[in-house]
């Protein structure tokens, strides 16, 4: 029998429970296949898709018919995974309206269960009006990459007390908005703990330490599947690239030494076909 659909619903009952909540990101069909069947309990679709798979230089430019394409794929594979959609830049922030029809498509047109989008009391409004159309909400503040021209850069956020506060301010809008989690990504341990330990909802931690409820890595990163910059926080399970060039070479080689294909991938006619064919 299959596995029971994880909710928002397992994720409000596991923070209570002390249930570490786990996510990964996927972007297409076999990789949130493997993702699902290794018993993650979210995929998020992350807009990260348009630095390790799309060869963007920041997540600016990934569109929402990217994220849609992306969702779609990976909904697909899944059948116990909450999928998550990433609401790309712009699309929540203009208005109110714009934010929940582009939410709305997430689930509509792709199959996800609920979308993130970042920011903090900025965002509460738009999270408010796509949570009143019924569409579930993950907030994510600390380290923007959308906002990465005002932050100055891909830095750690919170360090001193005042921008700490702000942050503390920034997850109790976002809860009293209602979403459903807030992802913390890059900031001191000791903020995370801090939040972690006021809102009511899960959080879930990426380079924010040991304590908030769930923890949320890039799989490419994890798997060593992706050769740009590795960011400390990140642990590396696999070393994949190391693996596909060595497979890759290993298919060059071969084909120039004219050692593949050999008989074993090689098909061959019925020898009485062959006779008659070979005939004149
Ligand atoms: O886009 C993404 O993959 C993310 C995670 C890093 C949380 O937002």
């Amino acid at each position: 029998m299959a596995e029971e659909r994880v909710t928002t619903a397992h994720f409000r009952k596991w923070k209570e429970e002390k249930r570490p909540i786990t996510m990964l990101t996927a972007y297409d069909f076999p990789l949130a296949r493997l993702v699902d069947e290794a018993g993650i309990d979210s995929i998020l679709v992350g807009d990260s898709v348009g630095n390790v798979v799309l060869g963007y230089e920041s997540t600016l430019p990934v569109t929402m018919d990217e994220m849609i394409h992306h969702t779609r794929a990976v909904a697909r594979g899944v059948s116990r995974a909450l999928v998550i959609g990433d609401m790309p830049f712009l699309s929540y922030q203009v208005s109110r309206e714009e934010a929940v029809r582009n939410a709305g498509r997430f689930l509509k047109e792709a199959g996800a269960h609920a979308v993130k989008l970042e920011g903090g009391q900025g965002v509460a409004e738009a999270v408010r009006a796509i949570v009143s159309s019924g569409i579930p909400v993950a907030g994510h503040i600390g380290l923007t990459p959308q906002y990465v021209h005002q932050l100055g850069g891909y830095r750690v956020q919170g360090r001193q007390a005042e921008a700490a506060r702000r942050l503390l301010a920034d997850a109790a809008s976002l809860a009293d908005a209602g979403v459903f989690c807030i992802v913390l990504e890059c900031v001191p341990a000791e903020v995370a703990k801090r939040i972690t330990s006021t809102v009511a909802v899960p959080t879930i931690g990426i380079g924010a330490g040991p304590d908030c409820d769930g923890q949320v890595l890039v799989t490419h990163d994890l798997l060593g599947l992706y050769s740009g910059f590795s960011p400390k926080f990140v642990k590396r399970y696999a070393n994949l690239v190391e693996e596909m060039k060595k497979a890759l070479g290993g298919f060059q080689k071969d084909v120039l030494r004219g050692e593949f294909p050999g008989p074993e991938h090689t098909f061959s006619m019925p020898a009485a076909e062959l006779e008659e064919f070979l005939k004149e």
